[in-house]
């Protein structure tokens, strides 16, 4: 009623190793990640510089509606996934979504080469639409993650895909995300930047290396924009890609 979209999720996990087979609160942990990150509530968002705080989204009004029998597990012979999307697929060793036009798939499994995550952007195919988190990268707490990603963010910077969000340097060198209040990144930021940390792009304003669209560690990534806010939402209005989602 107040415009708020609930989205069910569904999370689809692939294990190999037993330790592998994420239990229920770390998959919730995950979740609450999303709902506090998405809902402007994150412990961290009052980290948010104060050149930044005009631009800062609040809440973004994206809750994500999930429960332990929203969940389908599968043990696997797979020792890792690559980005083919086999992963999303029962005829490739994997899991098909469910519901894929109105729920939000999660796929959680070993990925090669150190990817953390990868997302699908909207208007793709269905069957394979949603994202897919390396297990040691989801959820947050005191299980097996990866040090420098260990705060779900990895989830959060994908589900900002799912609903179009590009990185924050545009994928070139001053690129554009289509986002007109983040500013100009050179180039992706890891690590944790020193703030403040110049653009050398036009104007050279200071980047916004906490941006959940740039590469920094989880501990260095807390905000979304209005203008980020907005262009999710026009994803799920009459007529956007992801209307079918309200
Ligand atoms: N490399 C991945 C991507 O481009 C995810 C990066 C996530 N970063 C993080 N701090 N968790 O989609
Ligand atoms: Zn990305
Ligand atoms: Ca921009």
């Amino acid at each position: 009623a107040d415009g708020t979209l609930e989205i069910p999720v569904h999370v689809n996990v692939l294990y190999n190793k037993t330790a592998e087979n994420v239990s229920n609160a770390q998959i919730q942990s995950q979740i609450d990640v999303l709902n506090e990150d998405f809902g402007g509530y994150n412990p961290d968002y009052s980290d948010i510089p104060a050149i930044f705080q005009d631009a800062a989204s609040g809440d973004i009004k994206i809750r994500f509606v999930w429960s332990q029998e929203n969940t389908t597990r599968k043990k696997t012979n797979k020792r890792s996934w690559r980005t083919n999307d086999d992963i999303k697929k029962s005829s490739r060793g994997g899991i098909d979504p469910t519901n894929c036009s109105t729920t939000l798939n999660i796929w959680v499994g070993v990925l090669s080469n150190n990817i953390l995550g990868y997302a699908q952007f909207p208007g793709g195919n269905c069957a394979t639409d949603g994202v897919v988190i390396h297990t040691n990268a989801f959820g947050r707490g005191n299980y097996a993650l990866f040090s420098s990603f260990n705060k779900g963010r990895t989830a959060t910077h994908e589900v900002g895909h799912y609903f179009n969000l590009r990185h924050i340097w545009g994928d070139a060198t001053c690129g554009n995300d289509f986002v007109a209040d983040t500013p100009t990144h050179n180039t992706s930021n890891g690590g944790c930047p020193t703030f403040p940390h110049y653009s050398t792009c036009s104007g050279t304003p200071v980047e916004m290396t906490m941006n959940y669209m740039d590469y920094t560690n989880d501990a260095c990534m807390y905000m979304f924009t209005s203008g980020q806010a907005a262009r999710m939402q026009a994803t799920y209005t009459t007529g956007g890609p992801r209307a079918s989602l309200r």
